[in-house]
């Protein structure tokens, strides 16, 4: 991947050209927009990070208006420079890095029915744009995504390196916990975009550690329940700065794989 130019990805073939066809929602998809609004968002505030309640009304989402992405692009590129790219559902590693790396994030456009406001096999945009869309307003958060990105894009080849590094993405991106003011706020979508979720990561019955990239590298995951251990972070500068650390630790443990 080094000898190729860093935009690459726009003009992959595999890479398709959509848009969110916001006229194509129905009266159904604004209800359970609303729905899954209202019931999260009396949660936030003592529950979610400033970054993302921050976010939030930088981003503009309200209850009664589905996530528009042609807004939600305006506002980014003032303030990280960030972008939604829309995708039909899970695409390749090397694109979905490949995006990132190029400040696109990527989300789907549809929004789960009625019957299924509380399980979903795969994230929906209540997911992509309600949880994840907020924090694109962060600086050091995004710089962190873009640079991870690069580091996937260099060991993309490598079936276990991404592994490690989709590890990363998870205890972090999606199920990161911070500390502010001494107290555990969440950052991570996969928390935000779930009430029982938000709940439970603050409580007393899962595991919170110390952010620590070694640990989290040897941490597998699991996708189909509640995690039984979060990791915290004191900063999103934090992460950042940890980028080196996750690079090294990575090609140890690739090395060590190989040999
Ligand atoms: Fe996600």
């Amino acid at each position: 991947m080094t000898n190729k130019p860093k935009d690459w990805v726009f003009t992959d073939p595999r890479l398709q050209d959509l848009q969110q066809d916001y006229d194509a929602y129905t009266e159904e998809d604004f209800k359970v927009w609303k729905i899954l609004f209202d019931r999260q968002i009396v949660n936030l505030p003592k529950a979610a990070s400033k970054a993302y309640l921050d976010g939030i009304k930088e981003i503009g989402f309200t209850a009664d208006k589905i996530a528009d992405f042609a807004d939600v692009n305006a506002r980014l590129s003032k303030s990280t420079g960030w972008a939604i790219q829309v995708v039909p559902g899970l695409i390749d590693d090397d694109l979905f890095f490949g995006l990132m790396n190029n400040k696109r994030f990527c989300s789907s456009t549809w929004l789960r029915k009625m019957e299924q406001l509380d399980y979903l096999e795969e994230p929906d945009m209540f997911h992509d744009a309600f949880a994840h869309m907020p924090m694109l307003t962060n600086q050091p958060y995004v710089d962190f995504l873009e640079k991870l990105s690069g580091i996937a894009l260099k060991h993309i080849e490598n079936k276990w390196a991404i592994e490690l590094l989709s590890r990363i993405y998870w205890f972090t991106i999606e199920f990161g916990l911070i500390r502010e003011n001494g107290e555990l706020r969440i950052y991570g979508a996969g928390i935000l975009s779930s009430a029982g979720e938000t709940k439970f990561s603050l409580s007393d019955e899962p595991k919170h550690y110390e952010y620590d990239v070694r640990k989290i590298l040897n941490t597998p995951y699991w996708k189909d329940k509640f995690q039984d251990k979060y990791f915290v972070i004191e900063s999103y500068e934090q992460l950042y700065e940890s980028l080196p650390e996750i690079e090294s630790v990575l090609e140890e443990m690739v090395a060590e794989e190989a040999r």
